[in-house]
């Protein structure tokens, strides 16, 4: 599906597009190796689906989507385990590694160019939708989440992972790795601009204090099953993604919810 007029799509959303287009050759390489395996796993630290059970044990005859699908693998474990599978993506060059990679492996997925705030599905399309680090952490939860809900039937569910906002409020202003101060207001966190930053300049991302997120299910009409915090594996000694290992051992960098529609 082409992608709707890039002029009318809001500035964080064209500013993340430009990052992602840009930088997404550097993501092929973590992109290839998800998806040789069968095995899920998730976030910087690479945590088994055996310990996080992100994704339903049997996805046969489902409609799922992935919202900011990136190079495609987990659209790719989803479609593995039976799922009819939809990926969207605001990033054309994520698209077309995804594209190269689904086809090497022989696995059949929808992936659509554009905005995980405006998806271009009917009401209550899918029975699972998931992001990791997608429109988890790049879209504006206010807009997203009950978009997300729209998208999904009655009981369906949303599972997503991205950083706290403990691992955002801990960032230098420099854009250094997390620390162990505090370095800007945890009340109000919304916006967050990392394009000017000195190291590792990013986009434009959404994290959220953990009790407007709540606020947020709540008004849209999601129910939350599950709340995860997660930690780094006490032998990994290696930082990720600009990420910091000895950091995240201590305290928490990711977090999973995991929701379903009332
Ligand atoms: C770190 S990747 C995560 C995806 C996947 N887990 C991966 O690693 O390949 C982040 C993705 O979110 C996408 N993204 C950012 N903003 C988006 C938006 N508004 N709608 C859809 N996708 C978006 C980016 O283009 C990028 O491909």
């Amino acid at each position: 599906m082409p992608a709707k007029n890039p002029k009318k799509l809001p500035a964080h959303v064209r500013e993340n597009r430009a990052f992602w287009d840009r930088v997404a050759p550097q993501w092929v390489a973590a992109g290839r190796k998800a998806w040789a395996s069968d095995d899920p796993y998730w976030g910087v630290w690479g945590l088994p689906e055996s310990q996080v059970g992100l994704l339903p044990a049997d996805m046969n005859g489902t409609d799922a989507i992935e919202l900011g699908c990136g190079t495609g693998y987990v659209s790719g474990w989803m479609a593995r385990r039976g799922a009819r599978v939809v990926g969207i993506d605001n990033s054309e060059r994520q698209l077309d590694t995804a594209r190269e990679l689904s086809g090497e492996h022989g696995v059949e997925l929808t992936l659509v160019h554009g905005n995980a705030e405006v998806v271009p599905y009917p009401d209550a399309s899918f029975d699972f939708a998931i992001s990791e680090y997608g429109a988890a952490i790049w879209c504006d939860p206010h807009v997203w989440i009950p978009e997300a809900h729209r998208l999904l039937r009655p009981s369906g569910e949303l599972v997503f992972l991205g950083n706290t906002p403990l691992a955002t409020i801990t960032t230098p202003p420099s854009g250094d790795v997390s620390s162990a101060l505090l370095h800007r207001d945890y009340f109000g966190l919304h916006r967050t601009d990392w394009t000017e930053v000195e190291i590792d300049p990013g986009g434009i991302e959404f994290p959220l204090p953990i009790s407007s997120w709540f606020a947020l299910f709540k008004q849209t009409g999601f129910e939350v099953v599950d709340y995860l915090e997660l930690q780094a594996p006490a032998e990994m000694d290696t930082d990720r993604f600009h990420s910091p290992v000895e950091w995240a051992k201590r305290w928490p960098y990711e977090h999973v919810w995991r929701l379903r529609k009332r």
